[in-house]
């Protein structure tokens, strides 16, 4: 009789979700919901044949590389998979996969709703009434910058990307982006968007910048202070993607010089914690990774990342293989 699979939720996943983790596999969950230190992964790396960490899990070539292994398969929860080192699971025979496409639209909704609440100064005003501070309505009050007509300069166009476009235009936004790839010309006639050539190009043109590439080595600080030093003067940045695809420091400094108006964050290096100099200002907009948080999308994002289970305990082929 062959051992029956034993698997391990690093994080509490939507009820419905862990469920059937339980009913179908016996998996094994964090019911107290803290986070796995390295210990902890080593010595489930041993025990277990399949992970399913999240984003704010880290799995470094020393933790997947643990001698004596179990763990055969990694069912990330969660499209970004820059926590894992890919190279290492490939080296080591484990097998990744993620959940795209699920996380789409909620996380275009967490880009716009960052970019009004930057550009219409809606975390001010809320400090604002909160603290008693609120005077009453005056012409001059709050004022900020109205998106119709603005440039929206998107960087990478995938499909978050191309949704949050779909978005911004019923704003009345005009649309432009850079990409390593340029996307089908149907694509762009549907979306509307113009294609720059160079990344200098769209920082020097667009109102609002908003990232959508994925995070690790490649785009680390791809927005450092000379990429802030060519966006155009009075834009706002955007950031849904990593944290670590903005220099921060360089960012902070540019919002307290008013260089850029400002910018809406939803990503940070080093989660959960977030830089003073970006909480002592008032122009940026600070969200605690919310991207993909809806009931909808988590647990369809969950019911993703099992389907991958499910696949790899039949033998057939990963419906999201990422390594
Ligand atoms: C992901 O899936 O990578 C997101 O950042 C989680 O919201």
């Amino acid at each position: 009789m062959t051992d029956p699979l034993r698997i391990l939720v690093t994080r509490r996943w939507p009820e419905a979700v862990e469920r059937q983790l339980v009913e179908t596999y016996g998996a094994t969950l964090n019911v107290e919901d803290r986070p796995l230190d390295r210990a902890a992964f080593v010595a489930a790396m041993r025990d277990y044949d399949v992970i399913c960490p999240t984003v704010s899990d880290r799995l470094p070539a020393e933790v997947i590389e643990t001698p004596d292994r179990r763990v055969r398969l990694i069912a990330n929860y969660g499209v970004g998979v820059d926590h894992i080192d890919l190279e290492a699971c490939r080296r080591a025979g484990v097998a990744v996969s993620n959940t795209p496409g699920v996380l789409t639209d909620a996380t275009a909704d967490i880009a716009l709703t960052l970019m009004l609440m930057a550009t219409r100064r809606a975390g001010e005003g809320e400090r604002e009434v909160r603290a008693g501070q609120w005077t009453g309505w005056r012409p001059t009050h709050l004022l900020g910058a109205s998106l119709k007509g603005r440039l929206l300069g998107l960087i990478g166009f995938g499909r978050i990307a191309q949704a949050t476009a779909e978005r911004a235009r019923a704003f009345g936004m005009e649309i432009a982006y850079y990409s390593r790839s340029r996307a089908a010309p149907e694509i762009e006639a549907r979306i509307g968007a113009r294609h720059f050539a160079t990344l200098d190009a769209l920082l020097a043109e667009a109102d609002v910048l908003s990232l959508h590439v994925p995070g690790g080595a490649e785009t680390r600080h791809l927005i450092d202070a000379a990429a802030i030093a060519r966006m155009k003067p009075g834009a706002y940045l955007i950031n849904t993607a990593r944290g670590d695809v903005v220099d921060s420091e360089a960012l902070a400094a540019a919002l307290a010089e008013r260089r850029i108006a400002g910018a809406g964050l939803d990503v940070y290096t080093g989660e959960p914690n977030v830089p003073a100099a970006l909480t002592a200002l008032e122009n940026v907009v600070l969200l605690p990774h919310l991207g993909s948080a809806t009931v909808e999308t988590r647990t369809a994002m969950g019911m993703r990342a099992l389907a991958n289970v499910e696949a790899w305990a039949k033998g057939e082929a990963l419906p999201d293989r990422v390594a």
